[in-house]
């Protein structure tokens, strides 16, 4: 059985008051749910509002998770965070390689490897995002792309450090578009995304693997997405951002029964 888990990446948005505000009421909301041994809850703020929300979640059901950080533990590398710092603001979770990253910044498989070596060393979960861009699979080369973020992005990691990661499958074209992979076609992705750590890691550390759905998540596709056999939670952006949408896609989540 693999534990269902339900992540909020709030990218760019909420100042300090307004995390608190949202964390408070998510935990309000959430309090009388299952604990964190039946379903992960995990809120990604910005960085600027980690340590506040930390103080809101600590001793609670919910987990807090950085959006990205940098390899290195410290030195003159301005503008970035390290997984040091992330474990010292109350972090368990990190989200690594989102496609906003890949997209914006320049961020690349090899980058998201060293991150997620670097995450693993300070005892953060990873989340690790991979998905195609609409024209990749309009040309048919989605299963490609995946096995080619895969395959780099793991590289040199074992199957003991496997299992203390989560992939996100974020097929680019459904990210804050409202456009939803239907069940069947993320269902369809996360299958293909399982071999593929069969063949690198063998059965039974893929089985145990977690693989989350992210793009235009909702209350109304959560429980049809969350039952399909290969999908194990959602990576949630614009529905994150309000109290009412996160804790009722957290609450249809854990009501699925697999
Ligand atoms: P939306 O839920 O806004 O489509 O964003 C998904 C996402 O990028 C989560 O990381």
């Amino acid at each position: 059985m693999r534990k269902t888990i339900i992540a909020g990446n709030w990218k760019m948005y909420k100042t300090i008051v307004e995390a608190i505000e949202l964390a408070n009421g998510l935990k309000r909301e959430l309090f009388d749910l299952a604990g964190p041994d039946e379903i992960d809850i995990v809120l990604c703020p910005p960085f600027t509002a980690l340590t506040e929300v930390f103080e809101v979640i600590i001793n609670s059901n919910i987990g807090l998770g950085g959006q990205d950080m940098y390899w290195q533990d410290e030195g003159a590398f301005t503008g970035e965070v390290s997984g040091k710092m992330l474990k010292d603001a109350g972090c368990s979770f990190v989200i690594i390689g989102h496609s906003e990253r890949r997209q914006f910044f320049g961020e690349t498989n090899e980058t998201v490897n060293k991150k997620i070596k670097a995450a693993l060393k300070h005892g953060l979960t990873p989340i690790v995002c991979i998905g195609e861009t609409l024209a990749e699979r309009e040309k048919n080369m989605t299963f490609d792309v995946l096995k080619e973020q895969a395959h780099n992005s793991f590289k040199d990691i074992n199957a003991e450090e496997i299992l203390k990661t989560v992939i996100a499958y974020e097929p680019v074209w459904a990210i804050g578009t409202g456009k939803t992979a239907t069940p069947a076609q993320a269902q369809e992705a996360h299958e293909y995304i399982r071999d593929l750590f069969v063949k690198l890691y063998g059965e039974k550390a893929a089985r145990a693997l977690r693989i989350q759905y992210g793009g235009s998540v909702k209350p109304e596709n959560t429980a049809e997405l969350i039952s399909q056999p290969d999908i194990d939670g959602a990576l949630v952006g614009g529905a994150s951002l309000n109290i009412e949408s996160f804790s009722q896609i957290v609450k249809r989540a854990s009501e699925v029964k697999k």
